[in-house]
């Protein structure tokens, strides 16, 4: 690929700048040992040494963060305003001078393929624990409880923390609700168009509308967390949308509130508002530095404390129901809750079957401490947050890369082409070729998708010391931004990266030696938007059907005309505006 023509400068120029900016000092002498022959009889010569050892090696330590810090200011800018440029120009450099980038001091950037898909299958090597500190305001609180557990899948490495849980989410969370998922997404798709149809010719922004609303509905009919109406009857039996409710006793007595005295039930703007601040907080906010850091930290808080009260009232509602023998609706929530009751029944079939799949029994009771309400409430907590922000940025970067692809902004191959997408959606259930022309409209938006990715890294630690990449030492404790947005457009993998081709090799891989994943679809090396490896998302087939059927919904308007960019907030982090103009006027 040729080299980025880029508006923003040069990447590792601003490093070397930051570099020049902090100078390190000669690096410090050993502390000398007090029985070296050259002290004997003078300790006052061996104190001073010991001392200059001190303070030399307190220095150089001082003068190291100034650098780390530095430097990592140099990658969170570039990551904040020009990513996918930052990841070109590594891509660019010449692969044996500069396989990875790795400064003197300051977090890693691993842009080629092949080191995004180790870090992201390594997780001995590379682990997840920089997400954990946040995770775990949603878990219950220790003081009350010393024997709770603090993690969610997301933030855990740890084999004895994570494979009971992957076990536990992915029997509840599968690939066999595909059908299920497509009619919910359809509903929901159908839904809009129909609004935007009876609204007559004009124009409609996306990132409201569209890229909400589906995700929304999968969070409240397939996970079960719904949000109704203001005024409206909701699922906590005499409460309305918007209406306060009282913290129950039996969160209070594991869970310590902070910032709120009531709960509340919320309406679809307070959920989507509660999830977006936790999710920020989460995976976007960790440079103190940033003038929004404390606001984004007290709105994860207590937006964390709002989710957490709501979900526990579903869940106890939920269980009062079962134990009733009265029918719940089917979803995360109460398949969890039926699990619960799996766990400690006497025929033990549930214990034999995650034996089988972790290859071990597992530790007499964990079953039932895996899915005490308290894990329940918090992994139904953990996957709600994956299961709104990302579908909506996805959903918007689809239909931004679609209408790239619309204008001529992208070279294409036979059968890629915009019109050809636009017949796919016409398809009717029943029509020759309809259950194909699905699957190519899937490939229409992961393609478009990997040209404009929702997300360019993931977050990684190095965690063990010794480890190399490409030959590249990593010490351990660093942080790795694992750019699989580069990956995706690696040209020693994906051929003629920049091309809009919905036929590519995916590249499909099994999942090794993971008995847990064998009913799953092979994941994809090309398409990474979902991860790849242990942490591959859980919500990937509820999230491909959701952009699927955005696009097919969106795609049988008509022809579409781009009205504005896609417009991101102040932090350039979130998709604020896309708006397009349907049935040909202005409305
Ligand atoms: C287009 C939409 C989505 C995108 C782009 C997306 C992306 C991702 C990515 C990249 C990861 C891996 C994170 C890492 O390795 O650091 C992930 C994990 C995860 N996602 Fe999604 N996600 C989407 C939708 C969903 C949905 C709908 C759900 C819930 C139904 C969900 C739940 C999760 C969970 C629980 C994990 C953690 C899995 C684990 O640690 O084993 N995601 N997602």
């Amino acid at each position: 690929m040729t080299a980025t023509a880029t508006t923003t400068g040069v990447f590792l120029d601003d490093v070397s700048q930051a570099e020049a900016r902090t100078p390190l000092p000669p690096p410090p002498p050993p502390v000398p040992d007090p029985d070296d022959p050259r002290y004997a009889g003078d300790p006052a010569a061996y104190e001073a040494d010991r001392q200059a050892a001190v303070a030399a090696a307190a220095d150089f330590a001082a003068a190291a963060r100034r650098r780390g810090d530095a430097v990592g200011q140099v990658v969170s800018t570039w990551l904040a305003t020009a990513p996918l440029d930052m990841l070109q120009q590594l891509l660019d450099q010449p692969a044996d001078t500069m396989p990875i980038f790795r400064p003197a001091i300051g977090p890693v950037v691993v842009a080629r393929h092949e080191h995004v898909i180790t870090c992201l299958s390594r997780h001995d090597q590379f682990t997840v624990d920089l997400y954990a500190p946040e995770m775990a305001r949603a878990t219950d609180d220790r003081t009350k409880d010393p024997d709770a557990f603090s993690h969610f899948l997301l933030g855990t490495d740890d084999e004895g923390l994570y494979r009971i849980d992957d076990v536990i989410l992915r029997r509840a969370v599968s690939r066999a609700d595909e059908q299920r998922l497509t009619g919910l997404a359809r509903a929901a798709a159908e839904g809009w168009a129909r609004e935007v149809e009876a609204a007559g010719p004009g124009e409609v922004d996306v990132v409201p509308t569209l890229a909400r609303s589906l995700p929304l509905r999968i969070v409240g009919d397939y996970l079960g967390v719904p949000a109704p109406g203001a005024g409206e009857p909701s699922s906590l039996p005499g409460y309305c949308g918007g209406d306060a409710f009282p913290l129950d006793d039996a969160l209070l007595r594991v869970y310590t509130f902070q910032r709120i005295a009531e709960g509340r039930v919320p309406t679809a703007d307070d959920l989507f508002g509660w999830v977006k601040d936790v999710f920020r907080n989460t995976f976007n906010n960790f440079n103190p530095a940033s003038p929004s850091f404390a606001e984004f930290r007290e709105r994860g808080i207590v937006a964390t404390e709002y989710l957490t009260a709501y979900i526990h009232a579903l869940l106890a509602t939920h269980k009062a129901t079962l134990a009733a023998g009265q029918p719940v609706p089917d979803t995360l929530l109460t398949r969890l809750l039926r699990l619960q009751g799996a766990a400690t029944a006497e025929d033990g079939l549930l214990a034999r079957d995650v034996a089988a799949l972790l290859g071990a029994p597992p530790p007499e009771g964990e079953l039932q401490r895996r899915l005490s309400d308290s894990m329940i409430r918090s992994n139904v907590f953990g996957v709600v947050v994956g299961a709104v922000v990302n579908p909506q940025e996805a959903t918007c970067r689809v239909v931004d890369s679609v209408l790239r692809l619309a204008s001529g902004e992208y070279g294409t191959r036979p059968g890629s082409s915009y019109d050809d997408a636009v017949g796919l959606a016409a398809l009717e259930p029943g029509d020759p070729g309809y259950d194909a022309g699905l699957r190519r409209l899937r490939s229409y938006a992961l393609e478009g998708l990997r040209l404009r990715p929702q997300g360019e890294v993931l977050l990684r630690v190095c965690s063990v010391e010794g480890v190399e990449l490409g030959g590249v030492p990593i010490r351990r404790g660093t942080p790795v931004f694992v750019g699989y947005a580069g990956a995706m457009r690696d040209p020693r993998v994906t051929p003629d990266p920049l091309v809009f081709d919905v036929t590519r090799d995916e590249l499909l891989d099994d999942h090794p030696q993971m008995t847990e994943r064998a009913d799953e679809t092979p994941q994809s090396r090309l398409y990474l938007q979902h991860g790849y490896g242990r942490h591959k998302c859980l919500g990937r087939y509820a999230s491909e059907i959701t952009l699927q059927e955005s696009l097919r919904g969106l795609l049988r308007l008509g022809r579409l005309e781009r009205r504005s960019e896609l417009e991101l907030d102040e932090q350039n982090l979130y998709a604020r505006s896309l708006r397009i103009a349907v049935g040909g006027t202005a409305r």
